[in-house]
């Protein structure tokens, strides 16, 4: 796994977003796991201008979504769906053909994450993916704990997940389950990033880089990588200790 850390949340979205354009230019056929979320917000915008100034065609790639909150619809400012819609999908004119996440109303959970583990299968296995990190250490909603051999499976969120995300709504929602790519589909990635920013993240970044590689801290599993990269701000870096 590399390690890279910017100054400060932009030059670090700067970054991210200059690593999909390189790596949609050189494979435009790529199967890309992009999370929602804070974080990777500015990523997205600043990925978005670059398409449009670059004039690039992306409309060879396909987007499998890396997770969504059970029950919640898409329509739902909070869910990922929504997100990536309104953040990747619709300014980017991408083709509902290119498009495959969770539906999180499905009655049947087993079946969709079946599907969704085929469709990756059947393009060939994800060329790239960008998570962020959850105060937990979540990557997805693989919470702590979990199995490293899972791939798509619904989980029951922990106190942390199910309190720190109600910041996506804007009123107060019950987040019990989700619905997730496995950290086999992480491992089995042929590039990942894992990207966190601000102070609040740093203590949890501090133990996923330099404390055990275990599930109980489910970032830390990037260090197992061998396309791994970490790229980080200066707050979120700030308890590293080998750095
Ligand atoms: C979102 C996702 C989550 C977030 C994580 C960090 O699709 O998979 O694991 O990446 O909870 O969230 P933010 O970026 O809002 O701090």
């Amino acid at each position: 796994m590399s390690l890279q850390i910017f100054p400060d949340y932009s030059s670090l979205s700067l970054h991210v977003a200059e690593t999909i354009v390189m790596h949609l230019k050189q494979e435009p056929e790529s199967v890309l796991c992009l999370a929602a979320g804070d974080t990777p917000r500015l990523a997205y915008t600043q990925f978005v201008q670059a398409v449009r100034r670059e004039r690039m065609d992306i409309s060879k790639c396909t987007f499998v979504g890396l997770d969504e909150w059970i029950g919640i619809p898409p329509g739902n400012e909070g869910s990922c769906h929504y997100f990536l819609k309104n953040n990747l999908f619709q300014p980017l004119s991408i083709s509902p053909d290119q498009v495959h996440l969770f539906n999180a109303l499905t009655k049947d959970v087993r079946g969709e994450c079946a599907k969704m583990d085929a469709v990756i299968r059947d393009k060939g296995g994800i060329d790239f993916m960008l998570v962020g990190v959850g105060m937990n250490g979540h990557i997805g909603f693989n919470e702590p704990g979990v199995s490293i051999t899972h791939y798509s499976h619904v989980v029951d969120l922990d106190e942390t997940t199910q309190s720190v995300g109600q910041k996506y709504f804007k009123e107060s929602t019950k987040l019990l389950k989700g619905i997730t790519l496995g950290l086999q589909h992480l491992l089995e990635s042929r590039k990942v990033i894992v990207m966190a920013s601000g102070g609040k993240k740093a203590g949890i970044m501090q133990k996923a880089l330099e404390g055990p590689v275990t599930t109980a801290v489910p970032a830390s599993i990037i260090r197992q990588h061998p396309h791994g990269f970490t790229m980080l701000d200066q707050d979120a870096a700030a308890l590293l200790t080998t750095v």
